[in-house]
């Protein structure tokens, strides 16, 4: 046998000693044993590699030690991991679990969400119940037994997203409504006064998209008809609301306005609750915030909704959530609500 040979044969029994005598006492170990012995850059193979080294007449000598070399590792290693694994559970190896763990992280309520609830509830506490309408509206809900009649300029206030206009019967045509208001004309067609409803939803209007103003956004509707209604009780009512919403020192003023549907309207200004009134920039110094609008039903969307206008009287009144909701937070571009920026919403965890 030449030396060569010899050699290799003596490395593969010294190793087999080594393997036997080797001392495994926890997981770390076996699986140093197993780098050095049995992986794929281990002792074992480089012996076996080594087979092209050996004389031809010894090869299959050699060959049959290295294999009884390499069985008596996996063996040795076999043994001491299944004794290891049985004791998982009752010792910890590598599993710290002292560690502290992920943490859940709570998502937040949107904003737009927020003032949403907010705003419904004091409503829900004085009585009303909330009523929603479809996106989709035709003609008449959005337009027509609102008092806009076809082609009257007041149609011109809001510019209308149609999703089907037809080209002789201003009637027949299908919007993205424009207003909550549509809600108030399905209440009154299929529910006998007193009403009380409050109606909060997603609006579209076809605008150029900048931080005043938006493609879409929320209102909330209000509507209340009974006999003898008066415009004393809109003054109360929305008073009461704002004292709830904006704070128990608020005041309230009405400006004279217009819409088609409501006669007398009015706009409703709110004290400034950033700066009590004394002037600020979201007030622009003027001490007042215009928060909604709102008015007395007219008698004739009355009579078109099948209500009787000598019977009973309503007021009605919109609130935009989007404007509500910047005054509040003190957010400055409406495009914040629809962008889903995590820095934005993270701000409003835990808020109800
Ligand atoms: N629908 C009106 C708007 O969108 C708001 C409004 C509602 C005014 C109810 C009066 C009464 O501007």
């Amino acid at each position: 046998m030449d030396t060569g040979t010899q050699t290799l044969f003596d490395q593969v029994s010294e190793m087999l000693q080594s393997v036997q005598q080797a001392s495994i006492s926890n997981a770390a170990e076996l699986e140093q044993f197993r780098i050095e012995f049995i992986g794929s850059k281990g002792k074992v193979k480089d012996l076996l590699a080594a087979i092209k080294d050996v004389a031809p007449s010894e090869k299959k000598a050699y060959g049959q030690v290295v294999n009884q070399l390499k069985q008596a590792a996996e063996a040795k290693y076999n043994d001491f991991k299944e004794q290891f694994e049985a004791q998982i559970g009752t010792q910890a190896t590598d599993i710290d679990l002292s560690l502290p763990g992920d943490p859940i992280e709570l998502g937040a309520r949107h904003p737009v969400q927020l003032v949403r609830q907010q705003i419904v509830d004091i409503f829900v506490r004085m009585g009303y119940s909330i009523a929603e309408g479809p996106e989709i509206e035709d003609d008449w809900h959005n337009f027509s037994a609102l008092n806009f009649p076809p082609y009257h300029p007041a149609r011109d206030m809001q510019d209308t997203f149609f999703v089907y206009k037809d080209a002789t019967d201003p009637l027949k045509d299908i919007a993205l409504r424009t207003h909550t208001s549509s809600v108030q004309v399905r209440v009154m067609e299929t529910t006998k006064p007193p009403i009380r409803s409050i109606m909060p939803g997603r609006v579209y209007r076809n605008e150029t998209v900048s931080a005043r103003s938006h493609c879409f956004f929320h209102q909330v509707e209000g509507l209340y008809i009974d006999r003898n209604v008066s415009f004393a009780d809109l003054k109360q009512t929305l008073l009461h609301f704002a004292r709830e919403f904006y704070g128990a020192e608020s005041k309230i003023r009405l400006r004279p306005s217009y819409f088609p549907f409501t006669e007398p309207s009015a706009e409703m200004d709110v004290t400034c609750f950033i700066c009590g009134g004394t002037g600020c920039n979201v007030c622009k110094h003027s001490g007042w915030v215009e928060v909604l609008g709102c008015g007395m039903v007219d008698p004739a969307v009355l009579d078109n909704c099948g209500i009787d206008s000598n019977e009973y009287t309503g007021f009605a009144f919109g609130i935009g959530i989007e404007r509500t909701a910047m005054l509040k937070y003190g957010i400055n571009d409406l495009r914040l609500f629809s962008e889903n920026d995590i820095r934005l919403l993270r701000q409003f965890r835990g808020a109800v």
